[in-house]
Formats: C-alpha cells, sequence, structure tokens
C-alpha cells in the first residue's frame, strides 16, 4: 500500500492508473479509522480496481470551540487497518497542503444543509461540500464511498454531485454498530464507561419511532415527542434533536404515505460528544 502526502504524487499516481484503463474507488475519511470506516473500503475494494483512501482532519468543517485539536490522529494504526481491508493508497496530507492560502472559494448547497447538523454547526457543511470537491478533483475517482451515519452529510453530498455534473457516483453504506446498538463513531473514544452504556439510549430511542411507525403511526409528531422522551428519561443524555424525514429532501413530512420510506435522525449529547444516528423504515 502506497503512502502519499502531497497533493501532486497522489494527482499523478491516479492518473496513472486511469490511463491503464484502471477504475478509481474514493474513501474520503478523517482517520481514527473503526469498522464502519472499514466497512466503505471493503465495498471500495469489491467495485473498483483502485482503492484510494484520505485521511485529513478538516479544519473547515470544524466550528470555534469544536473539538478539531483533540480529533484523534492514530496515523499508523489507521494505516495497518487501512492496508489489511484492502486500500491500495492512502493519501494523508497536511493542512498546508490542502490549504497552502486560506481558501476564498467555497462550495455551498442550499435548503439540505440549514437544518438539523447545519442548525447546530452553520458552516460545517461548507467545509465538508469544499474540502470533498477537492479531494475529487484530486483523485478523479468514479466512485465514492461514504457512511449513512452521516446520513445528512450524504444527502448533501449526493444533491452537490448531481447539481455540479461531478463525475462521480456516491456510493452510501450502512451504519455499522456495537453488539448492543450504538453506531461505530471516531467520537465514541470520548465516552466515560457509565456514558458509553448511557449512549445505547440512541438507538434504542430509534427503533421505538420505527416500531411505531410499523404498527401503523403515521404522525410524524407523534413518532418524534416518543423518541424525545426516551432520551429525556437518561439522565446522562441530551437530545439535540429527534426527527421523521423524507431521506432524499431531508424534509419532514405533515403525514407519513404508505409505500414510501421514512429516515429516523436523531443525535444526542452523551458527556462530551454529539452523537448522531438514524434508521431507515418502510411506511407499511
Ligand atoms: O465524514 C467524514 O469523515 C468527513 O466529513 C469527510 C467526508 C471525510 C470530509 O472531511
Amino acid at each position: 500500500m502506497l503512502v502519499l502526502s502531497t497533493k501532486s504524487e497522489f494527482r499523478e499516481h491516479l492518473e496513472t492508473v486511469r490511463a491503464l484503463g484502471r477504475t478509481v474507488g474514493l474513501v474520503p475519511t478523517m482517520g481514527a479509522l473503526h469498522e464502519g470506516h472499514l466497512s466503505l473500503i471493503r465495498a471500495a475494494v469489491a467495485d473498483c480496481d483502485v482503492v484510494a483512501l484520505t485521511i485529513f482532519v478538516n479544519p473547515l468543517q470544524f466550528g470555534a470551540g469544536e473539538d478539531l485539536s483533540a480529533y484523534p490522529r492514530p496515523l499508523e494504526r489507521d494505516l495497518e487497518l487501512a492496508e489489511d481491508a484492502g486500500a491500495d493508497v492512502v493519501f494523508t496530507p497536511s493542512t498546508d497542503e490542502m490549504y497552502p492560502e486560506p481558501t476564498l472559494s467555497n462550495v455551498h448547497v442550499e435548503e439540505l444543509t440549514a437544518g438539523m447538523e447545519g442548525a447546530s454547526r452553520p458552516t460545517h457543511f461548507d467545509g465538508v461540500t469544499t474540502v470533498v470537491t477537492k479531494l475529487f478533483n484530486i483523485a478523479g475517482p468514479s466512485r465514492a464511498y461514504f457512511g449513512e451515519k452521516d446520513f445528512q452529510q450524504l444527502a448533501v453530498v449526493r444533491r452537490m454531485t448531481m447539481d455540479l455534473d461531478q463525475p462521480v457516483t456516491v456510493i452510501g453504506c450502512p451504519i455499522v454498530r456495537e453488539a448492543d446498538g450504538l453506531a461505530m463513531s471516531s467520537r465514541n473514544v470520548y465516552l466515560s464507561a457509565s456514558e458509553r452504556e448511557a449512549a445505547t439510549v440512541i438507538n434504542r430511542a430509534l427503533r421505538a419511532g420505527a416500531a411505531m411507525i410499523s404498527a401503523g403511526e403515521r404522525d410524524p409528531s407523534v413518532v418524534e415527542t416518543h423518541m424525545a422522551s426516551i432520551i429525556e428519561a437518561e439522565p446522562l443524555a441530551e437530545l439535540d434533536y429527534a426527527v421523521v424525514v423524507d431521506p432524499d429532501s431531508l424534509e419532514t413530512p405533515a403525514e407519513l404515505v404508505s409505500g414510501t420510506t421514512a429516515r429516523l435522525l436523531m443525535v444526542a449529547k452523551v458527556g462530551t460528544p454529539r452523537l448522531l444516528d438514524n434508521l431507515g423504515v418502510d411506511v407499511p
């Protein structure tokens, strides 16, 4: 596995790969790899000739007072895991390499970025769409892999590639969970033992919401209130939002319609980290 840290080396390597008629799959990450990331690498290995992993903690998507400096950066371990999962080349640029000048250009997706994570973190999605566009431009992948755990991010990136005719197919991969249902996240390392136990309430609340819909509930606000009440009963958890949305528009419908799929999205703070999770449910 090749490890490259300059844009020119990474770009030239993948240009050579494409010139040989081989397809490139891109897995953009911020490192601190866990099974969720490894499932993206494995999906890319199954689909593409060459799999390029990027590890870059992107300052542009962190707000003031967020965990940019504390964000875990276990590079040696990440490289071992990436190689075992089948990555062919890893791009590990420094911040100066990615942003030699303060960026005066940003990619902004309207509407889909306004609510939920965008409401709590106003500059976050511009940071994500800008860095992802840069990575697409440098790597030239035909497919790029993102986890459904950041469901709003996936919808935003999908919409960006469609609106801007970026020549890449975005592939969303299912959430990977711990045995007790907690969605895997690089930020789970911030949890104390008691917080780690309390954090399971998030997936429990989502499953309770999904069960209500499966049992016939059609009013999203009833489902949202029920999910919120489950979080509120856990003293270590503090609810940010619990919503029922359309998976593409990310808007809450007035009423759920039979034969469609709804997405339940939830964020709660447990101790320091904000933990994200979501679940798809078919409306019967
Ligand atoms: O999901 C992430 O880890 C990041 O938001 C991404 C897509 C790698 C962009 O920095």
